[in-house]
């Protein structure tokens, strides 16, 4: 009896995916590393933290595999690309990176919509509304950088980014959240 509830396609797709979180999980963590060398712990920290953060997306995804009776294939996650030039390319990274990642989120939306499948068109939905609130925390970082500047001699304002984003909360509220009374 057969009890892999996905199909060949979306097993292939949501492994991929698999990995390609694991992927952005060791971006942060190279560019966290480079920041840490270039004097700016807290921006270090807060990539530290998402890149734990990406790495439980990588698990979501497994477990989500596995549950529905498939096999997930653990493999090679591909390097990080080369270190940033400034503060201010790193957010710029971060951020295409985020539309890349969004962008595949959405095939799977796709994928899953035109096979039916809808338990994995709803797993995906929980991506899709954090994908929002990653692409907004790296639009407004990149603001925060560019008024700032990104030359670290005697910047004030990048000292004060640097020592805010130390425990600055990894996530940015939602569109779908805001209230009247809560904006
Ligand atoms: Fe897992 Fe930043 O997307």
């Amino acid at each position: 009896m057969i009890t892999n509830r996905l199909s060949k396609t979306l097993t292939t797709a949501l492994n991929l995916q698999m990995t390609k979180e694991a992927h952005a999980s060791q971006i942060y963590l190279s560019y966290g590393a480079w920041a840490e060398r270039q004097g700016f712990s807290g921006i270090a920290n807060f990539l530290f933290r998402h890149s734990q953060e990406e790495r439980n997306h990588m698990m979501k995804m497994l477990e989500y595999i596995l549950k529905r009776g498939a096999e997930a294939v653990v493999t090679v996650i591909p390097a990080p690309p080369k270190n940033p030039e400034n503060i201010n390319t790193c957010f710029e990274k971060v951020f295409e990176h985020e539309v890349d990642n969004t962008k595949a989120v959405y095939k799977l939306v796709k994928m899953s919509f035109d096979e039916e499948d809808w338990a994995t068109w709803n797993f995906m939905q929980w991506f899709v509304k954090e994908q929002i609130e990653e692409e907004t925390l790296a639009m407004s970082l990149l603001d925060k950088v560019k008024i700032a500047g990104s030359k670290k001699e005697n910047n004030t304002a990048l000292y004060s980014l640097d020592r805010d984003l130390e425990k600055t909360p990894d996530e940015a509220k939602s569109a779908q959240d805001v209230t009247v009374d809560n904006p």
